[in-house]
C-alpha cells in the first residue's frame, strides 16, 4: 500500500471483532510512533499498552464513557514526560511536547493501518484524576492521546472538506484566482494516471 493510499484509506473505527492482536503487531505500531520526529529529537513520548479488561473499563469510563472502547484489544495511552522538553524550550514546550507526541499517535495509526488493522484516536481523559491513579502515571506526566486498536467490525464513511475550502495561497484567507487550478482534486487525479 502507498503511504497516500494509506493515509486516504485509513478511518476511526469504533467497533471491534473478538479477535486478538498479534503481539509482533503491536510491537510494529509501537515502533512506527518512537521514529517519529520531535523537537530537538527529545521524543518525550511514553507508551502505555493496556489490554488488561478491567484497565480498559475503566480508561473508557474516565474517557466520557465511551465504553466502545473496552471493545478494542489493545489501548495505547500516549503519555509525555516533558521535563527535557520544558528545559530547552521554556515558552513553547507544551506545545512541542504535545505535537510530538500527536506525530508519534499519527505514525501509529498509518502502521495499524498498513497491517490491516483498525484504530481510534481518542483524545485524553476527561477525568485524568482517576485515570492516572489507576495507571500509575506519575504526577508530572502528561496524557497525551489513547489509541484503540483491533480488527475492525464497520464501514465507516469518508468525510472530508474540500481541499479549496481549506488552502490559501501566499496569505491566509486569499484564495488563488488562477481558475485553471481549480478544482484542486483534478490535479489528484491527473497526477494517478
Ligand atoms: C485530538 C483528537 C481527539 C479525538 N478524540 C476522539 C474521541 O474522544 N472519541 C472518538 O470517537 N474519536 C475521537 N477522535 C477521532 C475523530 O473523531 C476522527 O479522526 C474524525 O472524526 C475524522 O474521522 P477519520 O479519523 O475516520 O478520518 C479524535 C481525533 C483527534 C485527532
Amino acid at each position: 500500500m502507498s503511504i497516500y493510499t494509506n493515509i486516504k484509506k485509513r478511518r476511526s473505527i469504533r467497533s471491534y471483532l473478538d479477535k486478538k492482536v498479534k503481539h509482533s503487531d503491536i510491537c510494529k505500531v509501537l515502533d512506527a510512533g518512537h521514529y517519529a520526529p520531535s523537537s530537538g529529537n527529545l521524543q518525550n513520548w511514553r507508551f502505555i499498552v493496556v489490554r488488561d479488561p478491567d484497565t480498559k473499563e475503566t480508561v473508557a469510563r474516565c474517557c466520557l464513557e465511551q465504553l466502545w472502547i473496552t471493545e478494542a484489544p489493545v489501548v495505547i495511552v500516549v503519555c509525555s514526560d516533558s521535563t527535557k522538553v520544558k528545559q530547552e524550550y521554556p515558552t513553547k514546550y507544551k506545545k512541542f511536547a504535545t505535537q510530538n507526541c500527536a506525530a508519534a499517535t499519527q505514525n501509529m495509526l498509518l502502521q495499524t493501518h498498513a497491517l490491516g488493522l483498525a484504530s481510534c484516536w481518542v483524545g485524553p481523559p476527561s477525568n485524568l484524576m482517576k485515570f492516572k491513579d489507576n495507571l500509575k502515571i506519575p504526577e508530572n506526566i502528561d496524557v497525551e492521546a489513547l489509541i484503540t486498536i483491533g480488527y475492525s467490525n464497520e464501514k465507516p464513511l469518508e468525510k472530508r472538506h474540500k481541499i479549496e475550502e481549506v488552502t490559501y495561497f501566499d496569505k491566509y484567507g486569499k484564495r488563488e484566482r488562477d481558475v485553471s487550478l481549480f478544482p484542486l482534486a483534478k490535479h489528484l487525479k491527473k497526477s494517478k494516471k
